[in-house]
């Protein structure tokens, strides 16, 4: 790999398994109404914001719901899937995690998290991997989700440097467009990314060293 400096992560799906809590949330309000979905509609939704998200999911039916009870159904998915991230524990996480993220730091590397989701203070708390990153840019901090490249110019920002200086990675196409949008050498990481716009392809983070 080139001489970079700095490497920003996607949270959900990258560096723990919350997109699967995602998933259960938004089953559960999908189920309630009437809509099908499951694992493969739910890789749409990976990246993309809440509110956003709750559209892909309503498809035609959109026009049935009207901003309040959209909301109100965007806050019931969220209490859903806040109550599965209570159960989160360090140990939740993979334990090559952690040990990468260490080696990463150790290497000189500066290390920040970028991610759509809000819950990402609570995440990082919960799971104890805050101390590692030297930024965190999220849904809290930003105007537009991705694939817009907002999320990662702040990050490259609150951690000082250019975005050609930096490696994003990502578990989703709408992350890894984000990335290339913004100027980054994007890296995808699981087996969701399908769009072929990703410059290198993982499968355990344990690669990147
Ligand atoms: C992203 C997830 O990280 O965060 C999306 O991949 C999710 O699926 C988005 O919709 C927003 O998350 P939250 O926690 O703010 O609802
Ligand atoms: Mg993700």
């Amino acid at each position: 790999m080139r001489d970079w400096k700095g490497i920003i992560f996607d949270l959900d799906g990258v560096l723990l398994s919350t997109d699967h809590f995602h998933y259960l949330a938004w089953k559960a309000l999908a189920d309630r109404l009437g809509i099908p979905f499951d694992e493969k509609k739910n890789d749409l939704l990976r990246g993309v914001s809440r509110m956003d998200s709750l559209e892909i999911i309503l498809g035609e039916r959109s026009d049935e719901f009207s901003p309040e009870e959209k909301l109100a159904f965007a806050t019931e998915k969220n209490l859903t899937y806040r109550s599965y991230l209570q159960t989160l524990t360090p140990e939740f996480v993979s334990p090559e995690v952690p040990e990468t993220l260490q080696k990463l730091r150790d290497s000189g590397l500066r290390l920040a998290v970028g991610s759509s989701s809000k819950n990402t203070p609570l995440i990082l708390e919960k799971t104890d991997l805050r101390k590692y990153f030297d930024a965190v840019s999220d849904g809290n901090n930003i105007t537009k989700s991705k694939p817009d490249p907002e999320v990662f110019l702040k990050a490259a920002q609150f951690i000082g440097l250019d975005p050609s200086e930096c490696v994003v990675v990502e578990d989703a196409d709408s992350g890894i467009e984000a990335a290339k949008r913004g100027g980054f050498y994007a890296i995808s990481i699981g087996d969701s990314v399908t769009n072929g716009l990703d410059d290198r392809h993982i499968n355990s983070l344990v690669e990147l060293l």
